[in-house]
């Protein structure tokens, strides 16, 4: 059965001190209602900004079903790149998983399907798992490209694969005009979304590995409205942005399956 999960993606915020603070809060509220005594009994995951993975690490160690993520790497392993983060380094600071082609990335960093492709190879060959984001801009969803769009994203990003590695790839769909503006798809625009995205990945790799694949949405998801964005069949979870810096919000998320 795939796995239900709550995602917080902390984006540029929190500096360490308030990073850490927030992931204690959260990690207490989980220790008393431990996450397998939940229904669904979802996996949680802080993708935090890099500096902060050494630490929440710790901090989440020893709590069942809790993560930590990054939020982008590059692709390739070592070498003279000044600036960036390998997914080795990610991995040896205790992170299990890395946001892949994030609308930021792919917006404000020109990040393109070639590109993300080989980050999403790297991330799996030094066995991170992967949140792999996919989503149309508003004019795209009016000029009813949005299906298209996400379909090219899927077949640049992912299908290149084998099975053994898909088997660590997460989707999260994001349309970018739900991002951070507080405007979030209907229950039925994300369902619809969530369902064409599943069947692609039937196409491609089979039904069995399509049914295992957890599907994400996120966009201005937050504690009101979550419960009925994972009612939908083939919505198995969120990637929460602004909703995921206050614990108690974060919390209520996570109890919304
Ligand atoms: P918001 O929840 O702030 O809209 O952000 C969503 C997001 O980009 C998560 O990756």
């Amino acid at each position: 059965m795939r796995k239900k999960i709550a995602a917080g993606n902390w984006k540029m915020n929190m500096t360490l001190e308030e990073g850490k603070k927030l992931a204690g809060e959260i990690c207490d509220m989980i220790s008393k209602r431990p996450l397998k005594t939940m229904k669904a009994n979802p996996g949680v995951i802080f993708f935090t900004p890099f500096i902060h993975l050494v630490e929440i690490s710790k901090i989440i160690r020893g709590l069942e079903g809790v993560y930590v993520g990054a939020q982008n790497c590059y692709s390739k392993p070592s070498g003279a790149y000044t600036g960036e983060v390998s997914a080795p380094m990610i991995r040896s600071a205790g992170a299990t998983h890395v946001l892949i082609g994030h609308s930021e990335r792919r917006n404000l960093f020109d990040e393109h399907n070639k590109m993300l492709a080989a980050k999403a190879s790297i991330a799996i060959e030094n066995g991170l798992k992967v949140v792999f984001c996919c989503g149309e801009s508003l004019g795209e969803r009016e000029n009813k490209k949005h299906f298209d769009v996400v379909e090219q994203q899927l077949k640049e990003g992912l299908f290149w694969m084998d099975e053994e590695s898909f088997s660590n790839i997460i989707i999260a769909y994001e349309p970018v005009w739900a991002i951070g503006t507080g405007i979030t798809a209907t229950p039925v625009q994300a369902g619809e979304m969530h369902t064409l995205i599943r069947k692609l990945i039937s196409e491609k790799f089979g039904e069995k590995i399509a049914e295992n694949c957890t599907i994400l949405y996120g966009g201005s998801c937050n504690s009101k409205n979550a419960q009925e964005l994972f009612q939908q069949k083939n919505v198995d979870g969120g990637l929460i942005g602004g909703a995921s810096l206050k614990a108690g919000d974060f919390f209520k998320i996570i109890q919304s399956f």
